[in-house]
């Protein structure tokens, strides 16, 4: 069959696989291809076992695999085949080196730039999916124009804004697709033709075209909003617990201002998530790089709030629990950073369990999905752990329950069943605000919500 483009996705992961499935689901007259340098990772995606859970996936994967869709570890043959090629590679925080801790590494990205240069023997646009520091197309064009030949490269910024666990949904009708270009000729023809791709499924309006710094500034300030909306009612969620007023009912009222808005404003155990906090401190670093301490300052204090409620978190743990967890089993509901995923990067469960296992409790993790990679983030620490995936096992016999992750699953078990299996006086410390807590108070558990008064029968 003769396809009428060739897209190219660098970088298999939770981002590149599934936005360019959604490309290839929506466009079956392009032609999209998904390669990797983790062999294993393409073994996957072309196999039974996706490697990432996403509701909805599947069914597009089997619908588009082999038909328009394929993945490949053949980076170079496809980078000199294709058109058009969206980099999707990881950009994690800098573990070494100038900027440790905070920068993005982007070590990855510089090679996968200069292995386009390499292999490229046609015009090619590049979109920038990865999320990057400002300026970053900027360093990618230099690489790619120190190339000895003539051929040209034009560079978009094409931010992705999907969320995990909903990413289908939110590919599919995203709020806005952002594509940052140069006004030059060549770029507002390269824009053209991004803008040709999304139009397939987004209606125009939802098209925001920008210069291409303000699109790659535009996904770290959107991320800092997130997390800054999570840590703020984190904060007063503190405050709530002191004065005995409830956060859902303040979340509530306050989030009825239109100006305001309700989402985000779910009081929890703090956000997880491979993206936020790393997109906070590059931001952060950023700002400190141009001269802007007090900027910097500002959104650090973004992550300082959300360390602080994992730690307030423990405490309240242990001063309910009569000032000690050794030798006491405490079951974690959960260990996913959000619910719907198996996705356990920088997920609050992994700090808990570790503050736990530093009290010497017994840590019983349970998890519909994630228990996988629950085991490589724990695979080093020392002290009790088991995984359960059964919930009704994991709890049995434990002195106290730990909502972790805001899995459906968990709303709706049978808590009285959970009760009668459980070392008395019996614990839920609900670190999402997901469960009946009056219900679980009358069953006979002693509650202890996040931002609300605890219900207890001492
Ligand atoms: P990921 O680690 O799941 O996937 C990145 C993939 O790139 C890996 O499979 C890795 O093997 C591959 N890779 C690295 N170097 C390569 C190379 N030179 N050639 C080919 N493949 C290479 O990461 P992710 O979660 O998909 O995130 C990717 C980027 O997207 C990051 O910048 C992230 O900030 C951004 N982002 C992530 C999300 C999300 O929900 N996870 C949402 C929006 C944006
Ligand atoms: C987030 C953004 O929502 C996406 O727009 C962005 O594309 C993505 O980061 C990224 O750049 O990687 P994601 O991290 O997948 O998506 O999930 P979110 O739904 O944003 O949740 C992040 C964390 O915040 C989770 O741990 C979640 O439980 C927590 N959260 C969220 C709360 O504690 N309270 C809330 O009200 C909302």
């Amino acid at each position: 069959m003769k396809f009428r483009k060739k897209i190219l996705c660098i970088g298999a992961g939770y981002v590149g696989a599934p936005s360019n499935v959604m490309i290839a689901y929506k466009c079956p007259d392009y032609k999209v291809t998904v390669v990797d340098i983790n062999a294993q990772r393409i073994a996957a995606w072309n196999s039974d076992h996706l490697p990432v859970y996403e509701p909805g996936l599947e069914e597009l994967v089997l619908q588009t695999r082999g038909r328009n869709l394929f993945f490949s570890t053949d980076i170079e043959k496809q980078i000199a085949e294709n058109d058009i090629i969206f980099v999707c590679v990881n950009t994690p925080t800098k573990t070494f080196g100038a900027g440790a801790g905070m920068a993005a590494d982007l070590q990855y990205w510089e090679k996968t730039a200069r292995q386009i240069l390499e292999n490229s023997k046609s015009p090619k646009i590049v979109i920038e999916k990865s999320t990057l520091p400002i300026k970053t197309a900027l360093a990618m064009e230099r690489i790619l124009s120190s190339g000895k030949g003539d051929i040209t490269f034009d560079v978009l910024s094409n931010p992705e804004f999907m969320a995990e666990g909903t990413a289908i949904n939110d590919l599919e009708n995203p709020d806005r697709v952002l594509i940052g270009s140069h006004e030059t000729e060549s770029g507002v023809a390269a824009r053209a033709q991004l803008v040709e791709i999304y139009s397939r499924w987004v209606s125009p309006e939802k098209i925001i075209t920008s210069n291409i710094w303000s699109a790659e500034l535009s996904k770290l300030v959107a991320n800092a909003f997130l997390a800054q909306r999570v840590s703020s009612i984190n904060s007063i969620s503190a405050l709530c617990e002191k004065a005995d007023a409830d956060i859902s009912e303040v979340a509530r009222a306050v989030g009825t201002d239109t100006r305001i808005g309700a989402k985000f404003l779910k009081a929890g155990i703090g956000f997880g998530g491979s993206c936020f906090k790393k997109d906070i401190l590059n931001l952060v670093y950023l700002c400190h790089s141009y001269g802007l301490p007090e900027v910097a300052a500002y959104w650090e204090s973004v992550v300082k709030i959300n360390e602080y409620q994992q730690e307030r978190f423990i405490a309240n743990v242990l001063r309910s629990m009569f000032n000690t967890l050794a030798g006491k089993k405490i079951c974690l509901l959960g260990f996913s950073f959000k619910a719907d995923t198996a996705d356990t990067r920088e997920s609050p469960a992994i700090n808990i369990t570790r503050m736990l296992l530093a009290e010497h409790a017994e840590v019983i993790i349970t998890d519909p999905k994630a228990l996988g990679n629950a085991a490589i983030d724990l695979a080093n620490d020392k002290g009790k752990i088991s995984f359960i995936e059964d919930p009704y096992q994991a709890a049995a016999g434990c002195h106290a329950l730990a909502m972790m992750t805001d899995w459906d699953l968990y709303r709706k078990l049978d808590y009285r069943k959970i009760y009668k299996s459980m070392v008395k006086p019996a614990f839920i410390f609900d670190g999402r605000n997901i469960i009946d807590q009056q219900k679980c108070f009358e069953i006979g558990f002693n509650v202890f919500p996040i931002g609300k008064p605890a219900l207890t029968h001492f």
